[in-house]
């Protein structure tokens, strides 16, 4: 039997869905496969919230973050620091001999509005890029007043990864006027791992067509013009395809709103269960992430033996992000732990944890 998964990623993934993988395989050239892909297209557009296109690749997340710059930056990007994830972003960039800003931030800290402006009027960026949900960190950055000052910038494209909030918590691609927005499919999307989306506006399509190099995978111009004739480059994970129609209609079902309440429910919970148990959050108050709850482990609970204990009784759950607990170590701080509430969890299921996590206190 298989453990129950409460780590931020790969999230648990529903028999159903898992049963589709074993669709038997039809060529990715027939009508058959482009009428399952072009089906992906309205379910994936409401999560986003949009009308942009909405690619998809067969890469974990990370392979859009490389899209993201090697399309639509020539010269020089911003980026916005504030855990591991935008840490990698940036380093990822760099990797792409793109010229890097940072604005950097304690770890556990939002990314703020007044800082993204006063960076961006003192240099010529082509792109700003931030992490919606610092996974690492169980933050979540409010993107309402970022869009305010990204609109001042028409020229800058603005690129945001959602890897760990798509699916889970609200972002509204158009009305914020994200230009990429980016997501794993084994996040709050439930799926297995395996393939990412990203909506892509027409303004980044635009920028892409004036950068040279673009490679052929993540090519967006490439993908664009299969995307428009339902198809892909190149051969995808066709089996992810058939386990994201059906997870698209599950959230329809379901409706996207109650999802994202079903998320700020399990994460209100575990935030009180946390005061109630004498755990402080790590994460900024007020900006707190709906998908994943990151606390203080300030009652020094041996995170590594309960972890092994409890993963003999069915539970994987997570002692906090590695290179953040090895830092505080170091400074003689408290170190992290997490619980993951993102996908198909219920509030049922992250009680069950959270009871078994009482044993140990
Ligand atoms: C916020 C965030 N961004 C990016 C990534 C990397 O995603 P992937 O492993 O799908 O490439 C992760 C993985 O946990 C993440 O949490």
């Amino acid at each position: 039997m298989a453990n129950k998964l409460f780590i931020p990623g790969p999230t648990e993934v529903r028999k159903e869905i898992l049963d589709e993988m074993t669709h038997p395989q039809i060529g990715h050239r027939t009508q058959e496969f482009k009428e399952l892909f072009a089906s992906l297209r309205p379910g994936l557009k409401k999560v986003f919230h949009t009308e942009n296109d909405v690619l998809i690749s067969t890469s974990s997340g990370s392979g859009f973050w490389e899209a993201c710059i090697r399309n639509c930056v020539n010269k020089k990007v911003l980026h916005a620091v504030n855990g591991s994830f935008s840490k990698k972003w940036a380093d990822v960039s760099k990797r792409c001999s793109r010229e890097v800003e940072k604005i950097d931030y304690e770890w556990g800290k939002a990314v703020k509005a007044e800082d993204i402006d006063k960076a961006l009027s003192e240099g010529d960026y082509e792109a700003f890029c931030m992490v919606h949900n610092e996974t690492s960190t169980g933050v979540a950055s409010d993107l309402e007043p970022i869009a305010k000052v990204m609109k001042k910038y028409p020229e800058v494209l603005w690129f945001v990864d959602a890897v760990s909030s798509l699916a889970g918590m609200k972002i509204e691609v158009d009305r914020l006027g994200i230009d990429i927005c980016l997501a794993s499919s084994q996040k709050a999307l439930a799926l297995p791992a395996g393939i990412a989306v990203a909506s892509i506006s027409e303004k980044a399509y635009k920028k892409a067509e004036t950068v040279e190099g673009r490679g052929y995978y993540f090519d967006l111009l490439e993908l664009k013009k299969m995307y428009d004739k339902d198809q892909t480059p190149y051969t995808p994970s066709i089996p992810h395809l058939y386990a994201l129609k059906k997870q698209l209609e599950r959230i329809e079902e379901e409706g996207l709103e109650n999802r994202y309440k079903r998320h700020k429910e399990m994460a209100a919970y575990v935030r009180d269960w946390a005061k109630d148990n004498g755990f402080e959050m790590f994460s900024e108050q007020g900006y707190e992430s709906d998908t994943v709850s990151c606390m203080k482990n300030t009652k020094k609970l041996d995170f590594k033996a309960m972890k092994k204990d409890l993963a003999a009784k069915g539970y994987s759950i997570d002692s906090g992000y590695g290179k953040l607990n090895e830092n505080l170590e170091k400074e003689g701080k408290p170190t992290t732990f997490r619980i993951a509430h993102m996908g198909d969890l219920t509030l049922d299921e992250v009680k069950e944890v959270t009871a078994e996590l009482e044993k140990y206190f």
